[in-house]
């Protein structure tokens, strides 16, 4: 199979953990005798350094062009960088948010999963991590307070800013029909996070989804309000199979997620629209902290390349394989940084390409 892949390297460790992806993938186009052609695109940061906007009309026809996108991150150091000197529509983040609009990814998925092997990195009591947990973060993506109106004016001498949360019933609908397929390949349990005693969004949202779920007898559906499932998510992680949300939520959550995963370097992504076209990163950012210095984990983004051979491409063993990969190397004891603790061997603490190295010589 020919596979036409766009990569947006970005800014940060962006590239870093993008060429780890890569390599892993020419691994499996090799083992499964795939083409796989790239085409690196700039967005963000160093977009902005280049052509003066964070996204530009060649990189999203260039992503339209292609199969799916394999992402980095975008985006430098808030309070530094000379990039949130910009207005906020010429910053990083509005590339990110440009692109998932022009290209309709309106369903993102984030899965949490507690590999066995890293019980010891997850920050959680161990009665709890021994149990371990597998959930999926449902995350609308082109909606909600992102996406609504906003504005800085001054009303009697003092500025005032207002954003705006807005949802359609539409839009509600197909993050949730998304949802509810995913849920039945899965554990057929729904969890739809709302704040319904403030918000009447998400009281929209809960008409909506309840609705939906007339058509999935199967699934169990339940309410939880946002506050709580914050709590709940480090108090009993293993409650959750799908949960399913709008996009700020989605997003403070997903972080949430990955933290008692081990780390923010182990949670991949996929953002959807209704074709099977895709755009695949990893959930966390271009932690400029670590940039440049061939450490950070490069397994979030690999992982987001098994979903994309999943999701886009239907190649469900070339995914396993990526997967199982994952699996083997911290069955031997392999680790970057972010997931080391006192007993870890140093030559089992691995840099960002050598971590590359090893994942992408397990494929099978
Ligand atoms: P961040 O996720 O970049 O970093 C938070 C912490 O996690 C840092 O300590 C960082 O070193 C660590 N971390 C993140 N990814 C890691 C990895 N793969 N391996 C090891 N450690 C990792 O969040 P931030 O510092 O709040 O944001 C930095 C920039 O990234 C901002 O400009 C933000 O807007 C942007 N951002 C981009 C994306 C994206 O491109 N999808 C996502 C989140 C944040
Ligand atoms: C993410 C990021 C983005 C988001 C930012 C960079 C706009 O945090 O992908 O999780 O909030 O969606
Ligand atoms: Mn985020």
């Amino acid at each position: 199979m020919k596979l036409n892949i766009t990569c947006i390297p970005g800014d940060g460790i962006g590239p870093e953990i993008v060429a780890e992806a890569k390599k892993v993938l020419n691994s499996v186009a090799k083992v499964y005798e795939h083409e796989i052609v790239f085409t690196d695109v700039l967005m963000g940061g160093c977009s902005i350094d280049k052509y003066g906007v964070p996204l530009t009309q060649e990189t999203i026809d260039t992503a339209k062009s292609a199969d799916a996108v394999l992402m980095g991150s975008i985006g430098g150091n808030t309070s530094t960088s000379p990039w949130y000197k910009l207005p906020p529509e010429k910053r990083p983040e509005a590339g990110l948010l440009g692109i998932r609009k022009a290209l309709g990814l309106f369903a993102n998925l984030r899965p949490a999963y507690l590999y066995p092997e890293l019980k010891d990195a997850c920050p959680l009591k161990t009665q709890i991590s021994e149990k371990g947990f597998d959930l999926m973060i449902m995350r609308e993506l082109t909606g909600g307070l992102y996406f609504g109106d906003r504005k800085t004016e001054e009303i009697d001498g003092q500025e005032v800013a207002t954003d705006t949360l807005v949802y359609s019933e539409k839009e509600i609908e197909r993050i949730a029909i998304r949802a509810f397929d995913v849920a039945m390949k899965r554990r057929k349990k729904v969890t739809c996070v709302d704040k319904a005693n403030v918000l009447d969004s998400s009281r929209l949202w809960r008409k909506v989804v309840t609705r939906v779920s007339e058509n999935y007898p199967e699934v169990e559906l339940s309410f939880m309000l946002v506050d709580n499932c914050a709590m709940q998510l480090v108090k009993d992680p293993a409650q959750f199979d799908v949960v399913l949300t709008e996009n700020m939520f989605g997003d403070i959550l997903s972080d949430e997620a990955s933290m008692i995963t081990g780390s923010i370097g182990m949670l991949p992504s996929a953002s959807l629209n209704e074709t099977s076209f895709g755009l695949y990163e990893p959930s966390g950012g271009s932690a400029p902290d670590i940039a440049g210095k061939d450490i950070a984990n490069p397994i979030a983004t690999i992982l987001s390349a098994a979903m994309m051979l999943r999701y886009t491409f239907g190649l469900d063993k070339e995914a396993d394989s990526i997967e199982t990969a994952v699996k083997d190397i911290l069955k031997k004891g392999y680790r970057t940084g972010d997931l080391k603790n006192e007993e870890t061997p140093s030559d089992m603490i691995l840099s960002c390409s050598k971590m590359g190295d090893v994942i992408a010589a397990e494929i099978k």
